[in-house]
């Protein structure tokens, strides 16, 4: 049975019409939808199980800390950490790279560099620029080239012994391009400088083995891989987070407290103050072993099918440009496109009256548009549920455009 009709049944958005037309959601990238598994976590955690965790010595107050820690351990397995201790729980992507540019960023120097690159989310560059002011750090960013790759040349000139840090995205979230940084993190662990790696548009699509890739960080969200908004994972080399003082403080990252100092809690609590995201992160475990049920080669086989027929499909039409690499093999789950004559938004508007769910704009990846000559882009995305017929529906209704202008 193919991946779709097997998942399908387990998503109850798809039920829904819009416009009249059967939901065809194709904003995966964006934010992904939840099977019943996830939604019934969440809920069997509110009915039956819901108190603060790591605290309340009462049946609840166990329950809620053994699911939530039981959440971490399904999270571990699945992206291959060595340590539990390595998983830190915060509120998605952006919130996980704020927490370390605020808190590897204290130790960084005047005339320290970080790199970038152009093609990152501003959830990915915004953080290191507020690090580079108030720090005077200077900002470097690696260029693309060609149909969207990373000039590692490039990169390799910007590297000097002031590079501190290197951020960058493992999957483009408008061009698709899979960046090779498992060379990357290799060039930077031989030169001594940390390096976080943006997994948001790459952990819901591919397998990723944080062990065996050996990046000092690496970030993701929960929302994009079927799991519920607002909790994300910081994962953290566990001897790169043990020298690290936490960002932000506040009750559960310490141990003792007196009025003038603190010492700080053991691994991973150190980094995650306040209550957290307890029911999300229920979900998130509950969409980890949903994936890893489904297997990620097979996730990732099935993507790959349907971004390759988008491309074959879309790349016939005339009128539409295509961003990023043309070969599947090497692209995530999403393909950017305009339509000549069209807005992006305009265009998402339209297919928007066909049932078809795509997202439309900049993508928060402005200096990117800007490198690219373009306002925005259309841009599809896709998911376990998606299926080849929603790809024809979306390649017509793109066709249909230019009668309507
Ligand atoms: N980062 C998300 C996207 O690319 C919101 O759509």
């Amino acid at each position: 049975m193919s991946l779709a009709l097997q998942t399908r049944p387990d998503f109850p958005i798809l039920e829904r019409r819009v416009n009249g037309r059967p939901l065809i959601y194709l904003d995966s990238a964006a934010s992904s939808q939840k099977p019943r598994q996830v939604i019934e976590a969440v809920k069997l955690y509110y009915e039956r199980s819901h108190a603060n965790v790591h605290r309340s010595i009462h049946t609840l107050g166990e329950e809620a800390t053994a699911l939530l820690e039981t959440a971490r351990d399904s999270v571990k397995e699945f992206i291959g950490a060595e340590h539990r201790e390595e998983i830190v729980f915060t509120r998605g992507t952006t919130d996980a790279i704020n927490l370390v540019a605020q808190a590897v960023g204290r130790a960084f120097a005047p005339g320290d560099e970080v790199i970038v690159t152009e093609m990152e989310h501003h959830s990915n560059l915004i953080p290191w620029q507020i690090l580079a002011r108030d720090r005077s750090v200077k900002l470097k960013a690696v260029p693309i080239v060609a149909e969207g790759f990373l000039d590692l040349d490039a990169f390799d000139r910007l590297f000097t012994e002031r590079t501190r840090l290197v951020a960058l995205t493992h999957v483009s979230n408008v061009l698709g391009t899979i960046n090779p940084v498992g060379k990357i993190v290799a060039r930077c662990r031989r030169a001594g400088s940390l390096v976080l790696v943006d997994g948001a548009q790459a952990v819901p699509h591919l397998s990723v083995n944080v062990a065996r890739l050996a990046p000092d960080f690496y970030v993701f969200s929960g929302h994009k891989m079927l799991g519920p908004t607002g909790i994300g994972v910081l994962y953290g080399r566990r001897e790169v987070l043990e020298g690290l003082e936490p960002a932000w403080g506040g009750g559960e990252m310490i141990k003792e407290v007196w009025l003038d100092r603190a010492q700080w809690n053991e691994l991973p609590w150190r980094f995650e103050p306040g209550t957290p995201p307890i029911a999300p992160a229920v979900g998130l475990g509950a969409a980890v072993e949903y994936l890893g049920k489904l297997g990620m080669e097979r996730v990732l086989a099935h993507e790959q099918e349907l971004t390759r027929l988008c491309l074959d499909r879309l790349g016939a039409l005339e009128e539409v440009t295509l961003y990023g690499p043309r070969n599947p093999e090497i692209k995530g789950a999403v393909v950017a496109f305009n339509v000549k004559g069209w807005h992006p938004h305009d265009g998402a508007a339209l297919l928007d009256q066909d049932g078809i769910a795509v997202r439309a704009g900049h993508h928060c990846a402005m200096p990117l548009m800007r490198k690219l000559g373009i306002v925005g882009t259309l841009r599809a995305s896709f998911s376990v549920f998606n299926t080849p017929e929603e790809i024809e529906v979306l390649a017509r209704s793109v066709a249909n455009l230019k009668f309507q202008l």
